[in-house]
């Protein structure tokens, strides 16, 4: 058993830079080595965190994480911008993430612990890097859980509607301000995967890969139904809005990209994380890839592509429109329902993981490192994270806030593949699970992809991204940069090379 906020083996200083004689300039640069972060993987305040999670979970990890609300819900948004070229937008979305998810397969095998991106920024580009990384992750993972909560609760209700012929009183379904006092639904299924998280680790990912299996399963169901309604007229024009729309879709569809990373937030409960987490990364990410453009290619082949307009549940709706009937779009509301919940499920599992890690650097606090010797997982970490995420999807009308997600996670790839450059010039030696090929070409194609995705954004988007931002600085000015462990602690701090 660890003391609280006292990693395991902290090297001892081994230059003058280190602890409080720090400059400013200095302090914000300082590096976690590599050798430090992989010594305290596993150690929390208290206790440990289990390992036992093998290939087929982490990669359900993944799966679970990706597949949801973007397929379900957003195909709807982006096909009025793409037409049946959507088709071509999820492929772009798809190289996006494919050159990051090299970069993401390379640093997991390499420093396999459990806040992803964020350690890799601190590993090699320094706290302040970090810092703004972690602070994105927080908009990747704890403000899209709530957003992922929100669709949930619309599946639901053709649930409802289907079954039994019921809808959700408006009050209960929507926050204050979208014309509701609180967004029921949503509440329940974060308190759900909260209730699975706290059972530990290995139960969660069990029941994340029963649900993974089920909405990999109503997806097939769905294309084998709606080929039926397929029309080749349907694909034509292809491209109405041109390219513009295709990759504006693009942009949009990339949310249903995100998650893929989550499997390297169980860095530190992989049972043989260096050749596992690069394995499981790619493959959630190719096995995604292939289903959504199946499903996309299905879905704008049997209902003209205006008619996406304005849909909430879109593939129920061509489900509907295919068969006419209501047993198959409640079949597929119940599948979805299942998939938007395991997104809930493991999304807010990275977020506890990314704060552990965080917290056990002191940039927050020592509560989120916290790990309960009973379930080995981090409690009072778990039980702050669902009160958060529950309340932002229950009560606060998320707006751009919501759409700001894609951009914060597209800065956090972006620094992920900036890093894999980095690492392979400060430590080339290190032993590496797995290599992104031809780099630093393809960490430089991935940045651009992150960078072009980004500007494909709205001008909104940057704003509340602009915000978002200014507010993490405050945060870390005001209390992460003084409570540091690399200030705090006898850590090595390097600052250049
Ligand atoms: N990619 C996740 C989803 O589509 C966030 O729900």
């Amino acid at each position: 058993m660890l003391d609280q906020g006292a990693g395991p083996a902290a090297p001892k200083p081994q230059d003058g830079r280190s602890g409080r004689r720090q400059g400013g300039a200095a302090r914000l640069m300082r590096r976690k080595p590599v050798e430090t972060l992989i010594a305290e993987s596993g150690h929390g305040a208290g206790g440990e965190l289990r390992r036992s999670l093998g290939l087929w979970q982490l990669t359900m990890i993944s799966i679970g994480a990706t597949l949801g609300t973007g397929i379900f819900v957003v195909l709807g948004e982006a096909v009025p911008d793409a037409g049946p070229a959507v088709v071509v937008s999820f492929v772009i979305a798809g190289l996006t993430a494919l050159f990051s998810a090299l970069s993401y397969a390379e640093l997991a095998g390499t420093i396999p612990v459990a806040g992803s991106s964020y350690s890799y920024a601190y590993a090699t580009m320094g706290e302040l890097v970090a810092w703004v990384c972690g602070w994105c992750l927080l908009l990747e993972y704890g403000v899209s859980v709530a957003a992922v909560a929100v669709g949930w609760g619309q599946y639901i209700d053709e649930l409802l509607h289907g079954t039994l012929g019921l809808g959700l009183p408006q009050a209960l379904s929507a926050p204050p301000g979208e014309g509701g006092l609180f967004n029921v639904p949503a509440l329940v299924v974060v308190l759900l995967a909260m209730a699975f998280l706290l059972g530990g680790a290995k139960e969660s990912a069990r029941a994340n890969t029963v649900m993974v299996v089920v909405k990999i399963a109503a997806l097939l169901l769905f294309c084998g139904i709606a080929a039926a309604g397929v029309r080749a007229g349907n694909y034509e024009p292809f491209m109405p809005l041109g390219m513009a729309g295709v990759s504006a879709a693009g942009a949009t569809l990339f949310f249903s990209y995100i998650g893929f990373d989550a499997a390297s937030t169980a860095g530190e409960e992989a049972k043989n994380p260096q050749r596992d987490l690069p394995r499981a990364i790619l493959l959630s990410l190719v096995l995604v890839t292939l289903l959504y453009c199946l499903v996309a290619a299905v879905a704008v082949g049997a209902l003209p592509w205006r008619r996406f307009e304005g849909s909430e549940a879109a593939l129920s709706g061509v489900l509907h429109s295919v068969t006419g009937q209501g047993f198959w779009p409640a079949v597929l509301a119940f599948g979805a329902v299942v998939a938007i919940a395991s997104v809930v499920l493991t999304v807010l599992y990275g977020q506890t993981r990314i704060l552990f890690a965080m917290s056990r650097d002191g940039l927050v606090p020592a509560v989120f490192s916290k790990v309960d010797p009973r379930s080995g997982s981090p409690r009072a970490n778990t039980l702050i994270v669902s009160a958060f995420c529950g309340t932002l999807a229950a009560a606060v009308p998320l707006g751009r806030l919501a759409d700001a997600t894609s951009i914060g996670t597209l800065f956090a790839f972006a620094l992920v593949n900036v890093a894999v450059i980095v690492l392979r010039r400060t430590s080339p030696e290190m032993r590496r699970g797995f290599r992104v090929p031809l780099s630093p070409l393809f960490p430089l194609v991935g940045l651009g992809l992150c960078a072009w995705m980004m500007f494909s954004l709205d001008a909104v988007t940057w704003g509340v991204f602009g915000v978002w931002m200014a507010v993490g600085a405050v945060v870390y000015f005001g209390y992460g940069m003084r409570r540091s462990r690399l200030k705090t602690a006898p850590t090595p701090a390097r600052t250049e090379e």
